[in-house]
């Protein structure tokens, strides 16, 4: 079973997935936050973040379309830039998106989860893979369009097992995850609040047809989680972690022009899903200068007040 690193917008940018990749192991597969189409074309920061990906063949773009025109302008995008896989994003929960019917809200449209998937037929020479919710308001709305699914160029289909209003929280329903996990046939892929090496451990079990599982929080906040798993250890090599966290910053720094404010800010999220001494993390929120949040940072790590 392989392990893969979820797509996390304002997460998982490409200088968080070439850092993370050059210092840890473990990660068979990095998708990229989505990519979408703004006036026309495919959107510039998305177009920067592909362009300055490193390690291609482990990274999977991952696009929003509602039709047949987005999907050829993003595609026929992340193919010129040598990738061969492409991710589609059914599953964002955010308003802004559902409402008009882009990522979970498109179940609500069967018609469009029709147009997006046989549009993929004008690129036989790509790999598609769906990351989809149980649904947008209800787990019908995948469950009726099973066959569209089943009949679709899919190589995987990654299932996160809530509904878009539960957002990233709530509880997880297991046993709408089992009916899809039956029916769909293609290679599923389980996601959502692995965040220790039991977890995963306990789900590789519990559903032994897996091809793999994807992991967004729980590698945020452990980057040596898949390693770990991997490895079958718990090490945390501090001096490691550290060695990756002053790349997060130094490339950080270039590329927002050495805007300590802008680092501050970003290296700030990073802790967002921590579960470090919550003292100490207060201390990283409210650091007012990068060589405070730093130092404050390294106690973090290395445990000391
Ligand atoms: C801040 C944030 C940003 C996200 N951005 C994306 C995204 O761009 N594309 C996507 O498919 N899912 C996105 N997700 C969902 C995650 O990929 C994943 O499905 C979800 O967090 C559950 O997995 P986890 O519990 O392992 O984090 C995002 C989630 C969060 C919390």
């Amino acid at each position: 079973m392989e392990i893969y690193f979820a797509p996390l917008q304002g997460f998982t940018d490409f200088v968080f997935r070439n850092s993370h990749a050059k210092y840890f192991s473990g990660v068979d597969k990095y998708f990229t936050p989505f990519l979408r189409v703004e006036k026309g074309e495919v959107r510039k920061k998305d177009r920067t973040d592909l362009i300055s990906s490193k390690n291609k063949e482990i990274i999977i773009p991952q696009i929003i379309a509602n039709c047949k025109d987005d999907v050829v302008i993003l595609v026929q995008f992340i193919e010129n830039q040598g990738f061969k896989n492409c991710d589609l994003n059914f599953g964002c929960p955010f308003p802004l998106q559902t409402k008009h019917f882009y990522g979970a809200g498109i179940w609500d449209k069967p018609q469009k989860v029709e147009e997006v998937l046989s549009a993929l037929k004008q690129f036989p020479q790509m790999s598609f893979s769906l990351k989809m919710r149980l649904g947008n308001t209800s787990v019908s709305q995948t469950l009726d369009l099973i066959d569209v699914i089943n009949s679709a160029d899919l190589q995987f289909v990654t299932v996160h097992p809530r509904l878009a209003a539960q957002m990233y929280d709530g509880e997880i329903n297991f046993s709408a995850f089992e009916v899809l996990y039956e029916k769909i046939q293609k290679p599923v892929v389980y996601n959502g609040d692995l965040k220790t090496v039991s977890d995963i451990d306990n789900i590789s079990k519990k559903y032994p047809k897996l091809k793999a599982v994807m992991i967004g929080r729980g590698l945020i906040a452990n980057p040596f989680l898949a390693e770990n798993f991997v490895n079958k250890n718990f090490d945390f090599d501090k001096h490691r972690f550290l060695l990756f966290h002053d790349l997060l910053i130094d490339n950080y720094l270039q590329l927002y022009n050495n805007s300590e404010f802008m680092v501050l800010d970003k290296m700030k999220t990073f802790w967002t899903y921590s579960f470090r001494d919550k003292k100490l993390l207060k201390k990283i929120k409210k650091a007012k200068s990068l060589q405070e949040y730093n130092s404050f940072a390294v106690m973090t790590v290395l445990e000391k007040e």
